[in-house]
């Protein structure tokens, strides 16, 4: 086992703080306060090639791995949790499903645009009233002569209001004893799609999701991605690496968390010494600090997994598991330690606790994520 990063992945690394230090920490609190989509930092993000890490270069992306891109994610999630959420959301949910199953031609026209960041992507599973349990969704396309045709609508759709392309998963063949799903790749364009008001959120306010309709939408076979039939295995590959996004988007706005934490504690005096002295304080950095090591180790760990090619559903619902209830763990300690002031805005503490609480939620709740290692470990 080798802890030690290459050259390649410790340069990306320094690149991805120095850029979020200097260009995303100063504008953090303002993107969070005016729920602001962060337009200049996604066009930085595509720039730096962040928006396609993994992907290879002859398709728009920056030709680095997954280990990378933790390590990117972290670094930008630890500066604005929004920011880290847009970039998952293109390099995992969008990007990663195209390159694994689109055809040439949509890697050359969708892949490569989105990759470099010319365009954005976006990943439309959740419905109104199928979250956790995703098979149960009501959007249908229903093949008519040579056309697709697409009814149905998808919600909390993180990039929705500003994204080029959107993955939809809709019911295909309902004949059989088990219905059957496929994905399509959707230009936003197309008539018949459209996007409602971004929603108000209590965190990660400033990547915007919506609610997207689909109205008869029409589409050719070239909008299918992977094979008919087959969308909810598409689905559920892809969220094994999403889910390493969202552990690493956990994994920055702890590292934020616990920073801040140490410097307040050396700073700030109580009873006649730095509050940094006394143990109820040092226990609960103590905490933090090892969580956050258990949580960037299994990350790496998932990564690494997918790297190899291996398939790592347990260890990426490990991680996000892991990483994401961690996360919350040790922006409320932050906050503890701050006192009042991790209760008001002056250090941003409380932003990143808001933040902290989405990633137990999306990409499968903490209960999915349990359920994903309990069905393999009791296969095993
Ligand atoms: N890779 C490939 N295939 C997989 C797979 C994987 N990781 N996981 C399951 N499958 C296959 C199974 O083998 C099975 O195949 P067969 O039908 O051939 O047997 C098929 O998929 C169905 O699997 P299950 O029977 O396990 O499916 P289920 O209905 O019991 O559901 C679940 C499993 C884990 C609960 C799943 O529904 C799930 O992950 N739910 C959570 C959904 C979720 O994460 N949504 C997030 C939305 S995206 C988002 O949040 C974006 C954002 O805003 C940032």
């Amino acid at each position: 086992m080798d802890f030690q990063l290459t050259e390649e992945q410790a340069m990306l690394q320094q690149t991805a703080r120095e850029f979020a230090d200097r260009e995303i920490a100063p504008k953090a609190a303002e993107f969070d306060k005016q729920a602001r989509w962060p337009t200049e930092i996604v066009k930085q993000m595509a720039e730096l090639g962040f928006l396609g890490i993994a992907v290879p270069t002859e398709y728009g992306g920056s030709g680095l791995d997954a280990i990378s891109y933790v390590l990117a994610m972290e670094e930008v999630s630890r500066a604005c949790a929004s920011c880290g959420v847009i970039m998952s959301v293109n390099n995992s949910l969008f990007c990663d499903p195209l390159l694994k199953f689109g055809t040439e031609k949509q890697k050359q026209e969708i892949l490569k645009a989105c990759a470099s960041g010319e365009k954005l992507g976006c990943f439309g599973l959740t419905e109104p009233m199928s979250g956790s349990d995703a098979q149960t969704m009501q959007t249908v396309a229903e093949k008519k002569g040579d056309k697709w045709v697409m009814n149905g609508s998808k919600n909390f759709i993180t990039n929705g209001p500003h994204a080029d392309y959107i993955i939809v998963f809709a019911v295909t063949d309902k004949s059989g004893p088990k219905v059957k799903h496929t994905a399509f790749v959707v230009p936003m364009g197309t008539p018949g799609v459209t996007a409602a008001h971004h929603d108000e959120k209590m965190g990660i306010k400033a990547a915007h999701s919506c609610t997207i309709f689909f109205e008869n939408v029409e589409l050719g076979d070239d909008a299918i991605l992977g094979e008919v039939g087959s969308g909810f295995k598409v689905a559920m590959a892809t969220l094994d690496g999403g889910r390493i996004g969202i552990a690493s988007q956990a994994l920055g706005i702890s590292k934020a968390a616990l920073e801040k934490s140490i410097a307040y504690a050396k700073e700030r005096k109580a009873f006649g010494q730095p509050i940094a002295k006394f143990q109820a304080i040092q226990f609960k950095l103590s905490d933090m600090a090892t969580e956050l090591d258990a949580a960037r180790l299994l990350t790496l760990r998932a990564a690494a997994m997918k790297d190899q090619g291996v398939r790592h559903s347990l260890e990426s619902a490990a991680a996000k598991l892991y990483a994401s209830e961690a996360s919350t763990r040790i922006t409320h300690s932050a906050i503890q330690i701050h006192g009042g002031y991790g209760y008001t805005t002056e250090y941003g503490i409380e932003r990143h606790y808001r933040d902290a609480r989405i990633t137990e939620i999306y990409e499968g709740t903490s209960e999915i994520q349990r359920l994903v290692i309990a069905n393999s470990v009791l296969k095993a």
